[in-house]
């Protein structure tokens, strides 16, 4: 039932202009600040050396300090791993964790008491991950080190794990040259230590993937066959990120911008730092791992459709796009709907599309003996997609690793 309005009622409406009132200016004051921290996000985003600590987050030293020659303190087994510098081709030092696989270790009599002295046997009997981490942070993070026990464990690998120029207790500054070059350098003492190329996966985790993806391109020009490319939580080029990027997950940061004339291409032009894995895609020639959490906030997971839908490209018919699509006739319209049908189907015939049943949708399709899946879950947010058992299945029965 419906009480009629009594005193308590009308002293109430009495305060509520007043209750009105603070809560508009308070609002209104947050809309200043926070615009006031949009506004100033914006201007150091488009000073080059605030753009690069925005992307790179290399100042950010957590853990707080690491001991990197006890990888022990974070977790992993007793002399596992191997805590050392190698050197770039430019002549930067590296920090480095060499991490056996737990097949190897655990096939030794005793605890080892020199890792080093087990590498060469380690990479000869048993495949090696190139890890390539996100930006912010160090080798020594504990969402990193949970993807060394999985992969040293449920794919018996075993994981180079580095830290960029700039990060932890490598020397120099990050840039996009210069993070691929730490990464061709990694790979090259991976090499000198007497691992096969057909023995490496290189694995890169969000800005890792950048990296990863460009090393595999360079790869792939050079005839050089890694036996894979995995790329957790990839983003298609630091552009689109700008895009659909959101602040704190919640606030996208391009879309004031997109309202002004030019917007975005100002922030673009800005853009020194590009990781445009998009656009090299067609130079990566080896087998390719997509993985993408549906609640990763972050980074949303169109951008890893974009990268499957570049894998696929070069297999479907083109769609003529109309040079004037609002002018278009009847015929024109028909056409152009009919080729859009065609590619879709050709696209269905090409993909095999598994429903994985609480965890997530795998889709996969094989060109000329390579192999290209996208295992999108559910789970995982932005920093563990790695770390789930079932996308380590996917990589280790796509790659051969069983
Ligand atoms: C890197 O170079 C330094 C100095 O030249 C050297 O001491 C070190 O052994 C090198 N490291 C590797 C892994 O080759
Ligand atoms: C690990 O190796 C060091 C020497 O590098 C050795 O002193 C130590 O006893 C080893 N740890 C274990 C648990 O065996």
């Amino acid at each position: 039932m419906i009480e009629p309005a009594t005193n308590p009622t009308a002293q109430q409406d009495q305060t509520t202009p007043k209750e009105t009132r603070t809560f508009l200016q308070r609002a209104r004051q947050f809309l200043i600040i926070f615009g006031a921290f949009y506004v100033a996000l914006l201007v150091l985003l488009a000073i080059p050396v605030f753009q690069s600590h925005i992307l790179y987050l290399h100042a950010v030293r957590l853990p707080l300090f690491a001991k990197y020659d006890a990888p022990e303190k974070y977790g992993l087994a007793p002399n596992k791993t191997l805590n050392f510098h190698l050197n770039t081709s430019d002549n930067e030092a590296i920090g480095a964790w060499f991490i056996l696989s737990d097949r190897y270790y655990h096939s030794l009599p005793t605890i080892p008491t020199s890792v080093n002295d087990h590498i060469t046997e380690a990479v000869r009997s048993h495949p090696t991950i190139l890890f390539l981490h996100g930006n912010a942070a160090t080798r020594a993070m504990p969402t990193r080190i949970r993807h060394y026990a999985g992969f040293t464990s449920r794919l018996s690998t075993n994981v180079l794990a580095i830290d960029y120029r700039g990060y932890a207790d490598s020397t120099g500054s990050p840039s996009e040259a210069g993070l691929v070059r730490d990464a061709r350098g990694a790979w090259d003492w991976l090499i000198s230590q007497g691992t096969k190329e057909e023995d490496i996966i290189l694995v890169g985790h969000s800005l890792g993937t950048g990296v990863a993806s460009q090393l595999a391109a360079q790869f792939g020009r050079e005839g050089i066959k890694p036996r894979g490319l995995v790329m957790l939580a990839p983003f298609s080029s630091i552009r689109e990120l700008l895009n659909t990027y959101h602040i704190f997950g919640l606030f996208p940061l391009a879309k004031p911008l997109s309202m002004i004339p030019f917007g975005t291409n100002l922030l673009s032009l800005a853009l020194i730092h590009k990781y445009d894995s998009l656009s090299v895609v067609p130079d990566i020639k080896t087998n390719v791992v997509i993985s993408h959490a549906a609640n990763d906030w972050e980074i949303p997971s169109t951008h890893s459709e974009a990268l499957l839908e570049a894998f696929l490209d070069p297999y479907l018919p083109p769609v003529d796009i109309p040079s004037n699509p609002i002018g278009m006739n009847q015929a024109e319209w028909a056409a152009y709907t009919t080729q859009q049908t065609v590619r879709l189907s050709e696209r269905n015939k090409l993909i095999k599309r598994t429903e994985l049943q609480n965890f997530g949708t795998l889709q996969e399709f094989t060109d000329e003996g390579r192999k290209v899946v996208f295992v999108k879950s559910f789970e995982g947010g932005h920093n563990r997609p790695g770390t789930q058992e079932g996308v380590q299945d996917v990589i280790g029965r796509t790659l051969g690793l069983f």
